[in-house]
């Protein structure tokens, strides 16, 4: 990916977290990779928290860098690194401080990108800063989740950022987006003939997405509390997840195409009724347990966390898409916190063969099954009947694997170093549209609405397992169940 684009990166919330952990490490990759960046390029750090260009150098030393690759840091590449580093101390509340800002930047060659790794609370008060010095011309501006907390909210900082900034200079950050197995997802849809055409109701009996996580809110309990599973992975990845498992081939793959296919999707979800909520949506909250061999605490005594909290760290879902291709398919989605395992995967389960030639054994072993492991190891793993070998037809479910790291040993990207290029490149197809996440907003609200109203605690769940047991049986009914397998 040679670029000869010029940018001028302006980070706001430069000693945050964010900043620390992802953007800032990503940017660094991008610049030791070589070519990717243009040698002009600056990064343009924003804080409070340092002085002056010294000390926020001598802090990006101190915390960013055990954050940077892996295998050792190249020095050579990390002194170039800083060397694109400037720094600007402003207070983001004071809109006169942006002059200070404007002044720093104001020389600096190449499109400017602003990237907000700050609350929500200061989009709307740095966007007009940045428009007050006139900074929102030929800009990009980048927001990071979350962008509000329902639609409403939503709304109102997407229509304050518009009149500041036209829809094609926001780019609205969905990590997931950026993941190398995302991409692939796109690749073995539309780039292989074999699964196209059984990608549809006649031949998929149901879908299963999950995110699954070890961790549990660490330091982000105060966040975590008022957000909840449902708005902090539903709302945003797994409904991303499902609109690009579910949408029709686009005719391109420039940002409009793939957007309008998935925004179909995201429309054509069925609405819950809250009268059925309890059948199609389940919601768990982790109690104390055992994560690999260590005693982890109880969400509710978690720092940050009310202890009578009832606020859902896992959340599984039921959901139809009413279209020509899937009607009637159920999508099963799960997402939590402090579960059994760490793993991101898609699973599309193919129907039965209609009339079994083989005898009862070949309907005791199952159907094929086609799991797309996101993390940890991208894998696709196709399982296919076989004959056990010896006397009579006894059938047996195996495998056939694709491991990507077998075939492509160099070039994995991390999600943010591929988001960031394409901020800096103008690309924007990985980038949620705003009538995307008001359709997603639009879908989830009514099941925040229903649990709010009928103030019923979530299930609880022991932290080390794979959620409340209402999850397990709400697959049963439609008689399936979780793939859980061991990585
Ligand atoms: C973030 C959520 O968007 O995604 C976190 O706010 C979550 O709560 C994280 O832990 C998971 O991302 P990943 O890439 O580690 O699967």
């Amino acid at each position: 990916m040679q670029t000869d684009s010029s940018f001028t990166f302006v980070l706001f919330g430069g000693t945050g977290d964010l900043s620390m952990r992802k953007i800032l490490p990503a940017l660094f990759e991008a610049h030791r990779a070589g070519g990717m960046l243009a040698d002009s390029g600056k990064i343009v750090a924003v804080a409070r928290h340092a002085a002056d260009r010294s000390e926020y150098i001598q802090w990006v030393n101190e915390h960013v860098k055990p954050h940077v690759s892996k295998n050792g840091v190249d020095e050579t590449a990390w002194a170039g690194f800083l060397n694109r580093i400037e720094f600007v101390n402003i207070d983001l509340g004071k809109a006169e401080d942006f002059v200070h800002l404007r002044d720093a930047i104001q020389d600096l060659p190449g499109i400017r990108v602003f990237y907000l790794a700050t609350g929500p609370s200061l989009f709307v008060p740095i966007c007009h800063a940045l428009a007050s010095v006139g900074l929102n011309e030929n800009a990009r501006i980048v927001l990071e989740k979350p962008l509000g907390y329902d639609l409403k909210s939503s709304n109102a900082i997407n229509d304050a950022v518009g009149e500041i900034f036209a829809e094609e200079q926001i780019y609205r950050i969905d990590h997931y987006l950026g993941k190398e197995p995302v991409q692939n997802l796109l690749a073995l849809r539309f780039g292989n003939a074999l699964f196209e055409p059984l990608w549809r109701r006649e031949w998929v009996e149901s879908i299963q997405i999950t995110i699954a996580e070890e961790l549990g809110v660490e330091a982000r309990g105060d966040f975590y509390d008022n957000t909840g599973a449902l708005r902090d992975m539903v709302q945003n990845h797994l409904l991303q997840l499902l609109s690009i498992v579910a949408m029709e081939p686009p005719h391109s793959m420039d940002s409009d195409s793939v957007r309008d296919e998935k925004l179909r999707v995201l429309r054509a979800l069925k609405p819950i009724d809250p009268r059925d909520i309890g059948k199609v949506a389940v919601r768990g909250q982790y109690h104390s347990g055992v994560i690999r061999g260590t005693a982890v605490p109880a969400y509710a005594t978690e720092s940050g966390v009310r202890p009578d909290s009832t606020t859902e760290t896992f959340v599984a879902l039921k959901v139809e898409i009413e279209n020509w291709r899937w009607a009637g398919v159920p999508f099963f989605l799960r997402t939590g916190k402090r579960l059994a395992d760490r793993v991101a995967e898609i699973v599309v389960n193919f129907r039965a063969v209609p009339h079994s030639a083989l005898g009862a054994s070949a309907l005791r072993a199952g159907a094929n099954r086609l799991v797309i492991r996101l993390q940890p190891n991208e894998t696709i793993r196709l399982y296919c009947l076989a004959k056990q070998p010896g006397e009579g037809m006894n059938l047996a479910s195996v495998h056939l694997d694709l491991a990507f790291d077998q075939f492509f040993r160099e070039g994995q990207m991390e999600a943010y170093q591929r988001l960031l290029l394409d901020v800096i490149n103008g690309r924007l197809a990985l980038f949620v549209r705003r009538d995307e996440q008001e359709a997603a907003w639009r879908w989830v609200e009514p099941i925040l609405n229903e649990w709010k109203v009928s103030n019923k605690p979530p299930k609880p769940y022991a932290s080390g397992t794979w959620g409340p047991a209402a999850s397990s049986a709400m697959l049963a009914q439609h008689g399936t169940c979780w793939l859980e397998e061991e990585n």
